[in-house]
Parts: C-alpha cells; sequence; structure tokens
C-alpha cells in the first residue's frame, strides 16, 4: 500500500516518473476529446477528503485531479469542526469507520504533526498527508519541485532561498528534503532568529551534504538565488499579533527586492500569500506563484495514479 506521508519517501526515479506523468497530464486537460478520455482511467475509484484544517489550493486541487480522472469524492471540510471530532472521537477512530466506507485513498490535512502516520496504522488504503501542523506537506514539495523543474529546465546545482516562516512553514520543510535528492543545490534560509528552520531539517542536509546557510537578511540572498522560495508567517501557529506585523515588515518582496533577482531567477509561494508579496509584482514573469498552484493539480493526479499501480 502506497501511503504518502513524507516527501522524504521519494526517490529521484520515481520523481521524474511523477513529472513525467504529470506533464503529460497537463497537455492532455488542454485537448477537450483527450481531457474526457481520463475520465474512464480511475472511474469506480473514491477519494475520501478529509480536512481537519483550512484549504483552498489542497482540498479543490485534489478533488479535482480525482474528478478529471473519473473518480468520485466524499468530503469533509473543516472536520475539527463539523465532524464528530468536536464530540471527542479520535483521529484513529474516524480512520477505521472511513475505512468501513469503501474509499480508495483518503487525502487528511490535520492540525498536529505526525497525523497522518497514526492514520496511516489504522487506515486499509493509502493516506496522504495533505499537510499535518507544522510537519509536512509532501504533496506540495511535489508541485514545488515540479515547477522548478518546469521553470529551469533542472533541479541540479540550484541555489535555492528559502524564506519566511521557516520554524512552523510545513511546506519549506518539505522542499528542503526534496531539493536534498538532487545534486549540488545550495540552500539559503531566511528568517528571523525566532523562526528559524528546525534542527531535523538542519541535520538531514548535513547528512546528506548538501550545502545552506541561514540568513536573517533577504537582500544577501537575492542576486545568487535561482529560485526564491517565499513563505507567509503562520499567523495560526504563533502567539500576539504583534509579532506577525514586525516580520511582515522585514521580509516583503517588493519591487526593490525583485530588482536584485537573476532576470531568469523564479519566484515561488506555496500560497496564501499576506503582505510578504504585493500584488504589484504579479505581472513580473519571475512571479511564478500562479502557474506553481495550477501544477498541483496535474501532480495530484499523477500521485493518485502511482498510488494506485500498487493496487
Ligand atoms: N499551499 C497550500 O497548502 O494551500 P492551501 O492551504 O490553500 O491548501
Amino acid at each position: 500500500m502506497r501511503h504518502v506521508l513524507y516527501s522524504q519517501q521519494f526517490d529521484r526515479s520515481i520523481l521524474d516518473a511523477l513529472f513525467r506523468r504529470a506533464d503529460e497530464f497537463r497537455r492532455r486537460m488542454a485537448v477537450p476529446s483527450e481531457k474526457a478520455a481520463l475520465t474512464q482511467l480511475h472511474r469506480g475509484k473514491t477519494l475520501f477528503s478529509v480536512f481537519y484544517e483550512p484549504s483552498t489550493r489542497t482540498r479543490m486541487s485534489f478533488g479535482a485531479a480525482a474528478q478529471h480522472l473519473g473518480m468520485s469524492v466524499v468530503a469533509t471540510e473543516n472536520a475539527r469542526e463539523f465532524s464528530s471530532a468536536i464530540k471527542g472521537e479520535s483521529l484513529e477512530d474516524t480512520i477505521r469507520v472511513l475505512c468501513e466506507y469503501y474509499p480508495d485513498v483518503i487525502a487528511l490535512r490535520h492540525y498536529e504533526i505526525g497525523a497522518a502516520e497514526r492514520a496511516a496504522r489504522y487506515s486499509t488504503v493509502p493516506i496522504i498527508n495533505a499537510g499535518d501542523g507544522a510537519g509536512q506537506h509532501p504533496t506540495q514539495a511535489l508541485l514545488d519541485l515540479y515547477t522548478i523543474h518546469q521553470a529551469l529546465g533542472t533541479i541540479d546545482g540550484l541555489t535555492v532561498t528559502i524564506g519566511g516562516d521557516l520554524a512552523n512553514g510545513r511546506t519549506a520543510r518539505s522542499l528542503a528534503y526534496l531539493l536534498a535528492k538532487f545534486d549540488a543545490n545550495r540552500i539559503l534560509f531566511v528568517a528571523p532568529d525566532s523562526l528559524r528552520m528546525g534542527n531535523d531539517i538542519k541535520d538531514h542536509l548535513r547528512e546528506k551534504g548538501v550545502a545552506f546557510t541561514e540568513e536573517s537578511r533577504l537582500e544577501d540572498a537575492l542576486s545568487e538565488s535561482d529560485v526564491v522560495y517565499w513563505t507567509r508567517v503562520q499567523k495560526e501557529r504563533l502567539g500576539p499579533e504583534s509579532v506577525h506585523e514586525e516580520l511582515h515588515a522585514q521580509f516583503v518582496i517588493g519591487e526593490a527586492q525583485l530588482d536584485r533577482m537573476k532576470p531568469q531567477a523564479v519566484l515561488m509561494h506555496p500560497l496564501p500569500r499576506l503582505e510578504e508579496i504585493p500584488p504589484e509584482i504579479d505581472p513580473d514573469p519571475r512571479a511564478w506563484y500562479f502557474r506553481q498552484a495550477g501544477n498541483g493539480m496535474f501532480i495530484r493526479m499523477s500521485l493518485l495514479e502511482w498510488i494506485f499501480e500498487s493496487d
């Protein structure tokens, strides 16, 4: 059974295959007759989409991916309030009950680190970690890496700035794990002292021989970077509002910052964005974040198919 729990579970050959298939889905979705044909591929299968935390992109793109492959979707959003979790039911019991309803795969977003792994222990079908608190977001990392490949034609030998709230940002953590799979990448972590990348990731990078630095100033990293992966401050996981305001002010990518970036660099963001990337820079060709979000559906189509290959 192919659970998707951590980004580091994927090796390079699986990533290559997922990206090739995502390319094919992108091409076929643009042709109406081909798009219709895709709905025959996994007809009869059902995705259960179980989200205990808010989501726009992950939830909707998983639902769209499943439906474009001909699957049905059974969904609960805001399960923290609108499921029997509010009555005190454990995640483990919920998963055991859901498995009685014949899902073929369950996409789970939860507010606790390790929730997907716990769910996988009780599930009779594959669990996809669609974000577990400040833990990981492996499917986001897949689409992020896919976007880098699409934009630059390679995932080797790159200097990648990953910045923002790195202490709570699960997308940044998952991306760092995946970048470590490729050759000669260098990562520049940019974060305020209070929100630096966790030691678990840094230890992993050292173990894999991946060069990285930690900076507290964005300006020093911009001109060297092939990719700037910017993230929001995770207000929902932080303390008083005043702290966020201060952080927002320090970590904005505006026109001045864009001027320092390489002409072919790629500016990415997992979204939602707040003040850290103002809309004025959206027209710049280096601003990839909406194309990046669009890639989420193709990569999730590819991933669902990969999961079913093991049936
Ligand atoms: N990037 C991402 O996970 O967005 P959502 O929270 O909207 O799913």
